[in-house]
Formats: structure tokens, sequence, C-alpha cells
């Protein structure tokens, strides 16, 4: 196969969970400029129609679905559409997820007193968000024993950031569940089912926006912090992490399972001294 053989995506059959988002939306536009198929599926309705034009609009083909990633019964409806229409589910990029307000401690706020219901909130959607969708649409791979999962880890699961601890100890989940499943799958289905994850850095997005920039547009003083401990010294550009989902999904990475690749300009690298 000649190199640029190795990193196509063209034709595969690409669900992508939270695809109304921020990274969701870039990630797929990506692909579906590489020629995936694409199955949007999000919990905002108007999120995923706006996303559905954009992407048809780059000369792809994508449905848009609404779902829950933590509702087994709707995932499986999705599964049965795609089937119908695409008859085989190549890739799942398991993207739904992020902190909530709630699930952010004040910086004064006692751990004591963190709201319960908001700790079950966002570990419920990052980690059970992410294990219920590789049931779902990993089972169908199982069955034509080939096809990528790729989830999304973070910063949050190699040293402890604070204010964070529900959304931490989630995407630690996501992680090991990231290595469990890539040995269950190779395991018992062959080589030819691998999950890997990605862990971006820091990115501007409408989840940490308030807390990395000042209302005046200058840095706060938690984002001089992350700066400083990132060599390259600058955030990340959203669009930097679609090579790195590509080359996941792609023939390029046959074998390349259980990894959590960090794409964080060496970020979790760094001791910050
Ligand atoms: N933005 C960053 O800097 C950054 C850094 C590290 C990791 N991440 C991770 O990347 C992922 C996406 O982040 P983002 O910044 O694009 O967030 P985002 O809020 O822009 O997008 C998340 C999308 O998921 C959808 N969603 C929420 N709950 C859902 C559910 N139950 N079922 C289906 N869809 C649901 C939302 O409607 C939204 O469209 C998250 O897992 C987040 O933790 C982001």
């Amino acid at each position: 196969m000649i190199m640029n053989e190795m990193f196509c995506v063209k034709g595969k059959v690409a669900v992508v969970t939270g695809a109304g988002g921020v990274l969701g939306g870039s990630i797929a536009k990506s692909l579906v400029q590489a020629g995936a198929r694409i199955v949007a599926i999000d919990i905002r309705r108007e999120n995923l129609d706006k996303r559905v034009e954009e992407l048809t609009a780059l000369g792809g083909e994508a449905i848009g679905v609404v779902g829950n990633v933590l509702d087994v019964q709707s995932l499986e409806q999705v599964a049965k559409e795609v089937l119908a229409k695409w008859g085989r589910i190549d890739i799942l990029l398991n993207i739904a997820g992020g902190n909530t307000p709630g699930g952010t401690l004040a910086p004064d706020q006692p751990f004591f007193d963190m709201p319960v219901a908001e700790w079950e909130k966002v570990t419920n959607l990052n980690m059970n968000g992410t294990v219920y969708p590789s049931m779902v649409f990993g089972r169908i791979m199982a069955e034509q024993k080939s096809g990528s999962i790729v989830n999304v880890s973070s910063m949050t699961a190699y040293s402890a950031i604070t204010r964070v601890p529900g959304y931490s100890a989630a995407k630690t989940a996501v992680s090991n569940f990231t290595q469990w499943l890539a040995t269950e799958m190779a395991l018992k289905y062959g080589d030819g089912v691998r999950v890997n994850a990605i862990a971006p850095g820091f990115f501007i997005g409408d989840q940490n926006r308030a807390v990395l920039i000042n209302p005046d547009g200058s840095l706060t003083d938690r984002s001089k912090k992350v700066l400083a401990k990132t060599p390259m010294g600058r955030f990340g550009d959203i669009s930097e992490l679609n090579g790195a989902v590509q080359f996941l999904c792609s023939d390029a990475a046959s074998f390349i399972t259980g990894v959590v690749l960090p794409v964080d300009g060496g970020f979790s690298a760094f001791s910050g001294v």
C-alpha cells in the first residue's frame, strides 16, 4: 500500500457522537472532506441540523440522528438506521462529553461541599457516555471483525488539575476503558477491531472559555499556568486534533490499539521545571 492510501478513510462509515459540538464538528468536517460517510449524533437537534447542512455543503455524505449516548435503546435505534442505510459501521468517535458548570468547584469551594448530583452528572456523561455507544456500535464491529473506536480522554487523566474532580475521574476512566476494551476486542474478535483515544491538551472551546479567557480578552491566571506548562507555549487549534483522529482510524494504525495519544503541545510530557 502506498503511503497516502494508508491514511485513507474514503467510504468508511463513521459514527460521531457529540457531532453538534466544537470538537465533534471539526473532526466530522475533516473526515467528510477525506471521503468518510458521517453519522452525526447529538442530543440537541438544533446543533445537529446545522452540522449536517455544513457536512453536506462540503460535498460529503452525512446523516444526523438525535440520540442520547446515555440511552442504550436510542443508540440501538441509530445503529439499525445506519445499517439499513449503509450496511456497516467502520468508525466510532465517542466525542460527546465535557465538563459541566456545576461540576467545577469555585476556587474557594471545599470539595466536602461538592454537589453530589453534579458529580453524578459529569461522571455519567463522560464515562458511561463512552461505554454505552461502544457496547452498541462495538458489537457491530465485532461481528464485522473490523472497526476503529476513538475515545476522548483529557490531560486530567495524567495528573491532577484543580477544581474538576468529577471530570478528572471520568476521563481517567475513559483512558482505562480504552485499554480494557482494546484488549477485550483483540483477544475475542481478532486484530481487526481497534480501540484508542486522543487526550487533547488545552483548546479554547465553549466549555472552558470562561475559565481561560477574561471578558476583556486577556488570559486568566489559570490559562497563564496552562501555557507555562505547555512547552509549545500556546493553546491548540481545534483542527490540530483532526490528523491524530484520522491516523488512528486508518490502516496506518493497523497495529495500534489501546493507546491514549496526547495532542497537547507537550503539556503531559513536561514537569513544569
Ligand atoms: N474543548 C477542549 O479544550 C477539550 C479538551 C479536552 C477534552 N475535550 C473533550 O472533547 C469532547 C467534546 O468537547 P467540546 O469542547 O466539543 O464540547 P461541546 O460542548 O462543544 O460539544 C459536546 C456535544 O455533545 C452533545 N451532548 C451532550 N450530552 C449528550 C448526550 N447525552 N448524548 C449525545 N450528545 C450529547 C452536546 O449537545 C454538544 O453538542 C468532550 O468529551 C470534552 O471533554 C475538550
